[in-house]
């Protein structure tokens, strides 16, 4: 990529994402038909797919890939499949039976509009989706089939059940608990670092990347990620509802165990300014060539949504 104006190489990074998403996912509109998705569920999963949201899971996996291999054209299906699946596990946060949040992406969420059951179906549907994409688009291009493997294998480990999944499991079950810092670093490096990290190894196999890159990009993801998620538990205690898109204060109403619960809200600013830093730091083998990834710390680390 050429363009190296941070501002507008995101926004053509984000056109491109909505409009892989709106090829990969049209609208249905018969009720039922053999072969189709059904209409309703259709409709659920587009509803919070296209809700909007910064894009950041996919827009990494576009410029890891330009920046490691000077194009993207094979990385765009597994980034629009990584906002499916990140699309899933926030519908599936807000159910009733998780967060039970009914704001999200500046909307009423899925089961508000959808109700309960076709909600949850909506977050089957889009993780479910996300691979027979990636699988289907892996299986055109024979040349390059082992390394869609191996990135679609990082895609499924970070969102699986030591991933993503494994670091919700442990949010939930440490509710009203006595905040603890291993609990908290475990929590926050699996329901968030792992899906932060995942489009970097994912673009890092698309392009065959040394061992060296691969490990410089997973230190940049943890660091991303847990900052990313400290500054979410901030904003959550400082931040706009209007801006944020999702209601504030409900970490506290459900006595999550969050960064500013641990230390209070300095301390916790402390820590995020430290791992944003880090993840600066863990650049450095690329040079130049890593200007997007820089930027991309540089903007979420004063992020207001
Ligand atoms: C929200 O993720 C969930 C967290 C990991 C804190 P984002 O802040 O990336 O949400 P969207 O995709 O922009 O809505
Ligand atoms: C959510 O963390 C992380 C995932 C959805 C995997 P939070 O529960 O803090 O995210 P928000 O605040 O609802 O977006
Ligand atoms: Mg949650
Ligand atoms: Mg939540
Ligand atoms: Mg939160």
């Amino acid at each position: 990529m050429l363009n190296r104006n941070f501002e507008s190489a995101s926004r053509d990074y984000v056109q491109e994402i909505e409009k892989t998403l709106e090829m990969l996912l049209p609208e249905s509109s018969r009720d039922f038909a053999d072969g189709e998705i059904p209409g309703n569920l259709c409709r659920a999963m587009r509803y919070s797919l296209l809700a909007g949201g910064k894009r950041i899971r996919p827009m990494l996996l576009l410029a890891v890939s330009d920046m490691l291999c000077g194009s993207h054209d094979n990385a765009l299906v597994p980034a629009a499949a990584l906002e499916m699946i990140h699309t899933y596990s926030l519908i599936h946060d807000d159910l009733p039976g998780m967060d039970n949040d009914d704001l999200r992406r500046g909307k009423p969420t899925n089961h508000v509009v959808f109700g309960e059951g076709q909600a949850i179906l909506a977050g089957d549907g889009l993780l479910n989706y996300a691979y027979e994409c990636m699988l289907k688009e892996a299986m055109h291009s024979p040349a390059a089939l082992q390394r869609s493997v191996k990135a679609i294998s990082c895609i499924a480990s970070a969102a699986g059940v030591t991933g993503m999944i494994a670091g919700q499991c442990i949010d939930l079950l440490s509710e009203h608990q006595v905040p603890s810092e291993e609990i908290l670093r475990y929590i926050h490096t699996h329901k968030t670092a792992d899906l932060l990290t995942a489009p970097l190894l994912a673009a890092a196999a698309l392009c065959g990347a040394t061992d060296e890159e691969e490990s410089a990009l997973r230190r940049y993801g943890l660091c991303v990620g847990i900052a990313f998620q400290i500054d979410d538990d901030l904003l959550d205690v400082t931040g706009d509802a209007a801006i944020l898109g999702k209601k504030t204060g409900m970490d506290a109403e459900r006595e999550k165990m969050t960064w500013p619960s641990l230390v209070g809200v300095e301390a916790a600013r402390n820590e995020s300014k430290r791992l944003w830093q880090e993840a600066e730091d863990a650049l450095s083998i690329f040079g130049e060539s890593a200007w997007f990834l820089k930027k991309m710390a540089e903007n979420l680390s004063g992020r207001q949504k």
